[in-house]
């Protein structure tokens, strides 16, 4: 059975597309087979982010000219499968998002799990994207306003009946001023399932069109995207 997973947060720049191809990759390293969509098709940063824009079949083919979903999926070098979006101008003209999730759906039983980066607004078009997925997880940032609107986006994702798995931080400092695991467990009523710090290193990587858990698979942040892996397969690690 495939399991279809989306990235969300309430808006752009918390590190959604960097969770899902690192999360991605991740998950691939541990065996599960896997494919990443660029559901942001106004912005497709996945497929930037992996460097991937030159690629004759995106998902706008599957959705427009009615193609075989297995023909816009590659292999990237790190070993991920992923589903590029198109970068072309003209391709977000009447863009129709039941498209997206029909040509989606066609991965049914492709793979084990989809996991979908999805653009950053709380829309009804995001709302309707997120139809599509079973399980939803929560990325945020450690500050007052990214966790305000995020409890906005799990009020409204409850509301129309999503399972969220719970709550990543994301580019936490460690400073004082940021607010800390047990305070956004209580504010947002939900897990953090991961702490994942600010680190160059990804940036860096993003430089290198790598997922950084391929890059720096030793860094801080990179240990803490395999530690989520590892926890959402129910993997303990040999060495742990
Ligand atoms: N843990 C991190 N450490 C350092 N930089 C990060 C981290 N996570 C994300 N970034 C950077 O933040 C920016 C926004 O990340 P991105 O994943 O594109 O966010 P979104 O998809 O939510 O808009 C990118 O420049 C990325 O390199
Ligand atoms: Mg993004």
């Amino acid at each position: 059975m495939t399991k279809f997973v989306a990235i969300v947060s309430s808006k752009g720049g918390t590190g959604k597309t960097t969770l899902a191809v690192n999360l991605g990759s991740a998950l691939n390293h541990y065996g599960r087979d896997l494919i990443l969509v660029d559901g942001n098709l106004r912005n497709p940063n996945v497929t930037i982010h992996l460097g991937l824009t030159t690629l004759p079949n995106t998902i706008n083919d599957v959705m427009n000219k009615d193609g075989k979903v297995t023909d816009a999926v590659y292999r990237h070098h790190s070993g991920l499968k992923i589903i590029p979006a198109s970068i072309a101008v003209h391709d977000l003209k009447g863009l129709d998002i039941s498209k997206f999730k029909k040509a989606i759906l066609k991965l049914k039983n492709v793979c084990e799990v989809v996991l979908i980066d999805t653009p950053p607004s709380i829309t009804d078009e995001h709302f309707d994207l997120l139809e599509i997925a079973d399980e939803i997880i929560i990325i945020t940032h450690p500050e007052l306003p990214s966790l305000t609107d995020t409890l906005r986006i799990i009020k409204l994702s409850e509301k129309a009946g999503h399972n969220i798995i719970g709550i990543v931080v994301n580019s936490i400092h460690n400073k004082k001023f940021e607010v800390h695991r047990e305070n956004i467990e209580g504010l947002l009523g939900k897990p953090v399932i991961a702490e994942i710090p600010f680190d160059m290193v990804v940036k860096e990587s993003i430089r290198h069109n790598t997922p950084v858990v391929k890059h720096q698979p030793n860094s801080k942040a990179s240990k803490e995207i395999y530690k989520l892996a590892s926890m959402l397969i129910g993997y303990v690690p040999k060495d742990d």
